[in-house]
């Protein structure tokens, strides 16, 4: 009898704001019992200096494999490499340019354009603010050829008390791309969230404009 195989995902860290969302995505997909693949470039390891306190091999610890950003023999830069498919958090949008061209030059962006052509999942949570002509197109050329365009935006229906609440929300709603399902998910007509403090004072600000 073939023993079941694993289950990988790729994740990939680029040079946009935003690391912690890397972080704790990797955490819940090692408590999900899913193989990680870990790609940095290397403005997202600058960013994880000055983001957080986590060093270089902290942070690969996280993944079960990583692989250098330079190594194109890697075997994430193949489509013979079965995965379920890649999330690029945070994805710059360098990042997002270059798989949008195919004219890929590291092996992030690689990786990426395999998962595309193999028509499997890729997850881009891009992030940058206000988004410009360029930044847009390059969207749209992505979500044409089958990419998932994932800005991590906040959903304030689900009460968040902390930071941790928002990220954790926003990691849970991109695992369902892969119909995973992460621990402490909020969803609408399924759990009712406790009246938070941000809904206090949210209160608190409209009565002090309608005084
Ligand atoms: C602290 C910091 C925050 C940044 N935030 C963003 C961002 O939110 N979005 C973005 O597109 N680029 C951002 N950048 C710029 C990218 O790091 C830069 O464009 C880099 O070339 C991206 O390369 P990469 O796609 O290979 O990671 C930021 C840079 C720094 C140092």
């Amino acid at each position: 009898m073939t023993e079941a195989r694993k289950q990988r995902i790729i994740v990939a860290i680029s040079g946009a704001t935003g690391i912690v969302y890397s972080l704790s995505l990797l955490n819940i997909l090692r408590t999900l019992g899913i193989e990680t693949h870990l790609v940095i470039s290397k403005a997202g390891e600058q960013t994880r200096s000055l983001e957080t306190d986590v060093s270089a091999s902290q942070l690969r610890e996280l993944a079960d494999y990583h692989h250098a950003i330079q190594d194109i023999a890697a075997p994430i830069s193949s489509g013979s490499f079965r995965t379920m498919g890649m999330i690029v958090v945070p994805c710059s949008m360098r990042s997002l340019g270059e798989i949008a061209s195919g004219a890929t030059g590291n092996l992030l962006t690689r990786a990426a354009d395999v998962v595309l052509k193999e028509g499997r999942k890729l997850v881009l949570v891009v992030r940058e603010t206000p988004l410009s002509n360029i930044h847009l197109r390059n969207m749209l050329t992505v979500s044409e050829c089958g990419g998932v365009i994932f800005p991590p935006v906040v959903s304030f229906y689900t009460k968040p008390k902390s930071i941790d609440d928002i990220i954790n929300q926003t990691i849970a709603r991109i695992l369902d791309q892969f119909e995973l399902d992460a621990p402490g998910v909020v969803r609408w007509g399924e759990d009712q969230p406790e009246s938070a403090t941000v809904s206090a004072s949210a209160n608190e600000r409209l009565a002090s404009a309608t005084k």
